[in-house]
């Protein structure tokens, strides 16, 4: 499979793909309209904040199945278009909020004590230091606006050299404040004139873009000093110049751009200007926040890691999946059993069916995954119908077109399991048909009761379904074709019915082999006296 990159990553991290067999091409330095018409033939592209993933792009992509985003910021990935396109979405949240949160807190220090103002004076031959007296952080108020993941480091740090600091997001539980020691501010208005310095940590959305601008500005106490190394255009540039110009704000520290540059191009091929490269002490570095050898290799690492899992089709954390507050590893047992249950039905059984119920039993039913799991059920019923293009993003949408429905239920009662999956598929004439599953361990997926026999068996990913009379005799025959055939029976597990007196008793088997078998193998053993019924049962990948 093919992989372009736009942007450069760590080089460990694209070896990590070519030692995995992938053909990765970086495409580095290209326009949008270059990469747009490029990305034809490849399977997924990695970006950083430049290139953007957009309708255009997905339309010209023929094979796109995975877009990572090598960072934090996702608002150069049209997420909606992906997911209509059936497209992965990737980023790495977490791998460089330290490097964006100390670059906030060093960008902060500097323009209290006008280090940067001071390096160039002095490179300049100017060495009168009464220029450049500045205020201590020190008992002085930050005013944080974005409690996520850097807002809270970027709160503990300026904490820590004795700020007071307050916060305004409105979407983060007052126990995130009251963890951190942060105050909260219920409106931004009430943050704004209480600050000295105002550190900016939100994602760039319609809410956010212009978050402040001159009203906001002039809200401020006279001689307050802004950071923003969250994304360009959430302080409006404009006015910011204009209140630097003015003195209302005594400095700015600016990582990001509205419209950012090339930061591949040597001085001189640049054509980039912005009214801030202009405006008095305004301080700027080109997108730095994230530029530490730590976060490079931890984003790099981490976005490969999730594309090679995704084009394999594993269960990888994806924007544009079902968000859920666990970890995924804790659900991956229970999806790969999902996704099994819903392969099996067609194999097993050839009624249409019009509806599937999925109820999630015990501890399950608890978790915030079960979104994920059904998706992996529908996936399993997908391919089971020939659908070799399902992903975690399209399973829904596939889902409907099919006219299936699918319904989900929680209940918090055990039976006789702390987990359990019950499964009841619909026939379009009128029979439930139920396959009920639970997990042991990680590896250990079993099906405890399958179209109405109780039986308690691991599962395997080659497995021969087989009904018979359950009368003597019936089991050695299996055993004598599956041997002349050389096929070595790996388990065998029963569930029985109608042993209770009844004339007609009858078994399910569940026979696990380690060979493959072929349709004249199924047709043979469906001839054995007792078989009732043969169906391969073909689970794995
Ligand atoms: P996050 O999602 O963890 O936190 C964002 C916070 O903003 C959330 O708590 C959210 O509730 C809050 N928020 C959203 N809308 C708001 C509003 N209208 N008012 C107040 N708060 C609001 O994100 P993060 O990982 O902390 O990243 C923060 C920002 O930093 C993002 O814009 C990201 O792209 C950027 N970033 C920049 C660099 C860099 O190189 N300069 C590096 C990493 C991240
Ligand atoms: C991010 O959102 O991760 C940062 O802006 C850094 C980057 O784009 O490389």
């Amino acid at each position: 499979m093919k992989i372009l990159i736009t942007e450069s990553i760590a080089e460990e991290s694209v070896q990590y793909l070519r030692d995995r067999g992938y053909e990765v091409e970086e495409y580095l330095g290209h326009s949008q309209e270059e990469i747009e018409q490029y990305i034809k033939g490849f399977d997924a592209i990695i970006v950083r904040s430049a290139t953007k993933i957009n309708e255009t792009l997905l339309n010209n992509a023929d094979c796109l199945k995975a877009v990572g985003r090598a960072g934090t910021g996702i608002d150069n990935i049209d997420v909606k278009a992906c997911t209509e396109h059936g497209v992965i979405a990737l980023n790495t949240p977490t791998a460089n909020n330290m490097a964006a949160g100390e670059l906030a807190v060093g960008h902060a220090f500097s323009i209290f004590r006008n280090l940067c103002a001071a390096n160039e004076g002095v490179h300049n031959g100017d060495f009168r230091r009464g220029n450049w007296v500045g205020i201590e952080l020190e008992g002085k108020t930050a005013g944080v606006i974005g409690l996520g993941r850097i807002g809270s480091i970027v709160s503990r740090k300026l904490k820590g050299v004795g700020m007071n600091v307050v916060a305004y997001d409105p979407y983060v539980p007052q126990e995130k404040f009251d963890k951190l020691g942060v105050t909260r501010c219920k409106t931004l208005d009430e943050l704004l004139p209480i600050c000295d310095l105002i550190t900016l940590h939100t994602p760039k959305t319609k809410e956010t873009y212009g978050i402040i601008s001159k009203e906001q500005l002039y809200k401020c106490k006279r001689g307050v000093r802004i950071v923003n190394a969250a994304r360009g255009g959430l302080v409006n540039e404009q006015d910011l110049a204009d209140a630097l110009a003015d003195g209302q704000v005594a400095a700015a520290a600016i990582d990001v751009f509205d419209k950012e540059p090339s930061y591949n191009k040597a001085p001189g091929e640049q054509e980039y200007d912005n009214v801030l490269l202009h405006a008095p002490h305004c301080y700027i570095t080109p997108h730095l926040g994230a530029s530490t050898v730590e976060a490079t290799a931890k984003v790099g690492q981490g976005i490969v890691e999730l594309i090679d899992g995704a084009l394999k089709g594993e269960l990888v954390a994806a924007i544009n999946m079902p968000q859920f507050s666990g970890s995924i590893e804790d659900i991956k047992p229970y999806c790969s059993l999902a996704e099994k249950i819903g392969r099996m039905y067609f194999q097993a059984e050839a009624t249409p069916i019009t509806k599937v119920e999925v109820r999630y039993r015990g501890e399950l039913a608890e978790s915030s995954g079960t979104g994920i799991i059904t998706l992996s059920l529908m996936m399993g019923l997908l391919k089971g119908m020939g659908n070799d293009h399902v992903s975690y993003v399209n399973a829904q949408e596939c889902m409907a077109e099919t006219g299936i429905e699918v319904v989900e239920t929680k209940t918090e009662s055990i039976q006789k399991y702390n987990n359990l999956i019950n499964v009841k598929f619909v026939t379009e004439d009128g029979r439930e048909l139920k396959i009920n599953g639970t997990v042991f361990g990680p590896d250990t997926e079993v099906i405890v009761s399958f179209f109405g026999y109780e039986m308690n068996c691991p599962l395997s990913d080659t497995v021969l379904a087989l009904k018979n009379n359950d009368v003597p005799g019936v089991i050695g025959r299996i055993a004598t074709v599956l041997g002349s055939h050389n096929i070595n029976i790996a388990s065998m597990h029963w569930g029985r019915k109608n042993q209770d007196g009844s004339d007609n008793p009858h078994a399910q088997a569940f026979v696990a082999i380690d060979q493959p078998v072929s349709k004249e193998i199924i047709d043979e053993l469906s001839k054995a006296e007792g078989v009732l019924k043969v169906s391969l049962l073909e689970l794995g990948e």
